[in-house]
């Protein structure tokens, strides 16, 4: 039977993440376009969270088949950048794990928040996250760093109005 658990990556793993990014995507299909779906996060980008301790694996076996990558757009919040589970290993709870690690790590941290942004209509998005506590940020309200995550997704062919931005506020006094 296969073993799962979560953890901060360790450098090996971050090799094994750009496959699973791309399998993960495949999940998307006909929501984004391809030349979207085909994009990875960057070697030096994944090193470089690994090191600052912002990157987590879901682990099959102590082999990475999902993976959170945080980045720090704004002093109070930790944005979750990328989130994936391999869709052979779907459905098992770890896309909620890896969502839970990087909220504690933003309360212990000092965050007053996690934001991301997501696909509005799709059921592994939008509802997903709001399971998990995550509320809506009406674009009115989106500090400019958030407001150029979403001008950044829609020079790359994503429909802003099929996104959605996100936020989850986490317990920082503890
Ligand atoms: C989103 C994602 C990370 C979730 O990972 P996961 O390990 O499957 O997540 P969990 O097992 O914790 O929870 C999955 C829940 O999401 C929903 N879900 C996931 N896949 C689904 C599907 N194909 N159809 C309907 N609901 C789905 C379900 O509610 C499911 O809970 P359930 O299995 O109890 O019904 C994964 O589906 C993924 O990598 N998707 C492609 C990339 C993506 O959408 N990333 C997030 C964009 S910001």
């Amino acid at each position: 039977m296969t073993t799962y658990r979560t953890a901060s990556a360790r450098s090996e793993d971050v090799a094994f993440i750009p496959a699973i990014e791309l399998a993960a995507a495949q999940l998307l299909a006909g929501h984004a376009p391809e030349s979207v779906l085909s994009e990875t996060t960057s070697i030096d980008e994944l090193n470089h969270a690994q090191h600052s301790g912002r990157l987590w694996v879901a682990l099959a076996d102590d082999v990475p088949v999902g993976f959170a990558h945080v980045t720090v757009l704004e002093s109070t919040a930790a944005h979750l950048d990328e989130l994936d589970v391999h869709p052979d290993h779907g459905r098992r709870g770890l896309g909620t794990k890896l969502v839970l690690e990087v909220c504690a790590w933003a309360a212990t941290n000092r965050y007053g928040s996690v934001t991301l942004t997501t696909f509005r209509d799709v059921k592994w998005n939008m509802p997903f996250y709001a399971r998990l506590g995550f509320r809506e940020i009406e674009s009115a309200q989106l500090s400019p760093e958030l407001g150029s995550v979403v001008e950044d997704e829609t020079r790359r062919g994503l429909d802003p109005a099929r996104r959605v931005v996100m936020r989850r506020l986490v317990d920082s006094s503890r």
